[in-house]
């Protein structure tokens, strides 16, 4: 499996999304807010990656302190924080991770700045252990919905480099196959940043599952053609009521699934689910930079000065969503109902645990 990230001895070693799928290397952040600019420069990106990278990066800053008492600890603790919540505003996973690294300080912040230090880089490493089985278990519910042979379409990257591994949407596909299920995927390239082209192919292509990449603008022929049997994504927060906030021209492809009577299925891990946020409106959407759209691998493909509108996601209405895939099992519409079901459904089992 691809390791995306990792912590070291040395620090939070990431696989450099930049550079592939040309060059395989990796990068080894040694402070904290080198791990926020990777976050921020998309080194590491993919919602459950980026909290776990987050996550990891408090640790380091923490491990790193030279802070005389726990109020100091806690005080260089709550900047590192607020470093981390700075890098991307979308991915709720981020937030989510955050929280875990709070709760886990203020859960041992008696015991001493030395307890303190070590449980953080051990609570870090738990939540990459946990994200990979949350994406297994999401396999196994997931891999039913697919057809047993066609095409799956999928936009951006849900995959092994967009979590700790094994994917969301792409470790449905994975499970699916390994079922036995005959499929092909196809990849969207994701425009602007190209997360398709460049990241979903080179990780399926390393696996052997069939994959064949289309420009954005191929996927509604490639629908019409029969090719398409069903698509699957993933997402950067789920809003309460089903709702669905991913990558930039998602809500395209559920459009054009809709119009064709193709199921547009999500797959994300529950710390992607906002309970909080009621509806897909208040979901705050990350603008970058233009020149990710004014330039196309370092060349200008856009006059001087020109207007750019560049949001990094866009939301899905819950009616085009056929089924949110979590490790705590499938939710289907009325999603108001289905998903506050899990949420309670957790809380109940978290009740019988303590
Ligand atoms: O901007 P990115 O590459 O971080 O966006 C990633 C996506 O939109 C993914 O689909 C989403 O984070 C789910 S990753 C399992």
């Amino acid at each position: 499996m691809i390791k995306s990230l990792e912590w070291t001895g040395a620090g939070v070693r990431l696989i450099d999304q930049t550079r592939l799928p040309t060059e395989e290397i990796y990068v080894t952040c040694t402070t904290y807010q080198e791990v926020a600019t990777a976050i921020r420069d998309m080194v590491v990106r993919g919602a459950p990656a980026i909290g776990v990278a987050a996550a990891m990066g408090i640790a380091l800053g923490v491990k790193q302190s030279s802070a005389p008492d726990i109020a100091g600890l806690r005080n260089e603790f709550g900047q590192i924080c607020r470093a981390m919540g700075e890098t991307r505003p979308t991915a709720v996973n981020l937030f989510w991770a955050i929280r875990r690294m709070q709760q886990k300080f203020d859960a041992v912040a008696a015991q001493g700045i030395h307890h303190v230090k070590i449980s953080l880089v051990e609570e870090a490493q738990q939540l990459l252990v946990e994200d990979i089985a949350a994406n297994q278990a999401m396999g196994r519910y997931g891999a039913a919905l697919l057809p047993s042979s066609g095409g799956v379409l999928t936009h951006c990257n849900a995959g092994a480099l967009a979590t700790c591994g094994y994917g969301t949407a792409l470790g449905v596909i994975r499970s699916a196959i390994e079922e036995g299920k005959q499929l092909r995927v196809f990849a969207d390239e994701t425009r602007p940043f190209l997360q398709g082209a460049r990241l979903t192919t080179w990780e399926l292509m390393k696996d052997g599952i069939p994959t064949t990449l289309i420009a954005d603008n191929m996927a509604g022929a490639m629908m019409r053609q029969g090719k398409i049997n069903a698509v699957i994504v993933g997402a950067d927060r789920i809003a309460a009521n089903g709702d669905v906030a991913n990558k930039i021209g998602t809500y395209t492809v559920a459009v054009l699934a809709k119009e064709h009577s193709i199921p547009f299925y999500v797959a994300a891990p529950w710390s992607t689910v906002d309970m909080n946020m009621p509806g897909g409106e208040g979901i705050p959407i990350e603008q970058r930079s233009p020149r990710e759209v004014t330039h196309h691998a370092g060349k200008q493909v856009a006059p001087d000065g020109v207007q750019v509108e560049n949001p990094a996601f866009d939301v899905t209405p819950n009616r085009y969503v056929a089924a949110i895939i979590t490790e705590r099992g499938i939710a289907r519409a009325p999603y108001g109902e289905s998903l506050k079901e899990l949420a309670q459904a957790d809380s109940a089992l978290a009740g019988a645990k303590h």
